[in-house]
């Protein structure tokens, strides 16, 4: 069993899952009727949200501003990311663009994009240059899965910059409190992203590769029409904005979760094949996208509150993961824990969404750990740094984070 260090990990939680328990305890299902929103804690009401897609639903559209009207021309099915496909689609019209989706992302299509993860995560770590101490976020975690993506999505080499921008400006636009002039310059570079798009698209239709767009548009399932080239679009903007932030988070969090227990480090250096299990228990012991947005579809009564049509409902997978329900000790980081009771954790979500690249997450994060530590060795968290923290409503994790060798 892992023993916890005090360090910065617990000043950056501060009392969070300490509140998390208070709810689970006391008001299961909070109304916070200034963010119009209702908070579900517990695990098991959790999972009836999550997988009861016909009374929650996952089509909310309100997640960004209008299309400023100039633009209609350009954007006419609305900014890429809201096209009803994955995340923003309830069945039965999901199951059939899950279905052709999840083909280019297989648990075999993604082991054979593995050299290409190693590759990418070993230049970046050769920037570090030889020093004992580097800021491993901004330098290692936040660019991998955007490069990562742009290789295996076929990106040409001369554009990726460009689109590597264009994701960018997709995750921005999400944030609700960007000026209104940085709004519409982003709004302008989203309608550039979609001809880009659409042009890669025709491209790969005439000669289709190895790639992801390719195995998108090759797609194919019985008595199913193929993915028309605006849902692919859609996809492929979901997959920038479910697979960005969210993997850069995961590697930072396991990151702390290693420095602050150093058993789990020593052991995942010395038998790498620990460090499947270090990643799960780290995800869940602190999961990257804290909760999921629903909304209902008719008055529905959830833990002893009654939640009237079309409210917003936040389903707390981070605090699912803390239910002791469900996990024995579940503030503690066990990479011991039993095999079973880790499968519960909600980390990538359960039933209809479940995350779409939870294979491709796991071999980014183990990877980067397995290099970061082939590189640095024992490491820790100097002390002298502050730790921003990602703290939207949806991704946690640090922004920021510098990591020290300690000698050999
Ligand atoms: C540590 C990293 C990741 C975490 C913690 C994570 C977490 C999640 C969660 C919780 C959901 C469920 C959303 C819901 O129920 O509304 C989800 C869905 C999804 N994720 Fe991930 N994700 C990660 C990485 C990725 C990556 C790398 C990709 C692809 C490049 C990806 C693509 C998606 C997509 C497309 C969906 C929507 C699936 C659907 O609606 O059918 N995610 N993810």
């Amino acid at each position: 069993m892992a023993q916890s260090q005090p360090n910065q990990l617990s000043v950056l939680e501060g009392d969070t899952y300490e509140i998390f328990a208070q709810l689970r305890e006391s008001s299961p299902v909070l109304h916070l009727p200034e963010d119009g929103v209702y908070v579900v804690t517990r695990y098991d009401d959790i999972v009836t949200v999550i997988r009861d897609h016909e009374r929650f639903s996952s089509q909310h559209h309100d997640i960004l501003q209008p299309v400023p009207e100039h633009l209609h021309e350009r954007l006419p099915d609305g900014y890429l990311v809201t096209i009803p496909t994955l995340v923003t689609n309830d069945p039965p019209a999901h199951t059939r663009v899950r279905k052709l989706a999840q083909k280019a992302l297989t648990p075999s299509a993604v082991a054979t994009y593995e050299p290409e993860i190693r590759r990418i995560a070993g230049a970046l770590i050769d920037r570090f240059d030889g020093s004992p101490r580097a800021e491993v976020i901004g330098g290692f975690a936040n660019p991998l899965p955007t490069h990562v993506l742009s290789s295996l999505l076929g990106i040409a080499e001369q554009d990726r910059r460009q689109f590597e921008l264009w994701a960018h400006g997709v995750m921005q636009l999400m944030v609700p409190t960007i000026p209104d002039q940085q709004r519409l310059e982003l709004a302008e570079q989203q309608a550039e992203f979609r001809d880009y798009v659409l042009r890669v698209l025709d491209e790969r239709t005439r000669d289709p590769g190895e790639d992801l767009i390719s195995g998108l548009i090759l797609a194919e399932e019985a008595g199913e029409p193929a993915l028309t080239h605006t849902e692919i679009s859609g996809i492929v903007t979901q997959l920038i904005t479910a697979g960005v932030e969210s993997t850069t988070a995961g590697i930072g969090i396991t990151l702390m979760m290693l420095a602050a227990h150093p058993d789990a480090m020593d052991r995942a250096i010395e038998d790498p094949r620990a460090i499947p299990t270090v990643v799960e228990e780290a995800l869940r012991r602190m999961a990257p996208a804290r909760g999921v947005l629903r909304e209902t579809t008719c008055e529905v009564e959830l833990g002893g509150q009654v939640i009237p049509p079309r409210a917003r409902v936040f389903a707390l997978l981070a605090s699912a993961n803390h239910d002791a329900s469900r996990f024995e000790c579940p503030h503690r980081f066990d990479i011991g824990r039993d095999a079973a009771e880790l499968r519960q954790s909600l980390a990538f979500g359960q039933g209809t969404h479940f995350c779409l690249g939870a294979v491709l997450a796991r071999l980014e994060i183990r990877t980067a750990v397995e290099l970061l530590l082939e590189r640095f060795g024992r490491f820790t968290i100097p002390t002298d740094q502050d730790i921003p923290w990602n703290s939207s409503l949806v991704f946690q994790g640090p922004l920021r984070l510098e990591l020290e060798a300690e000698p050999r």
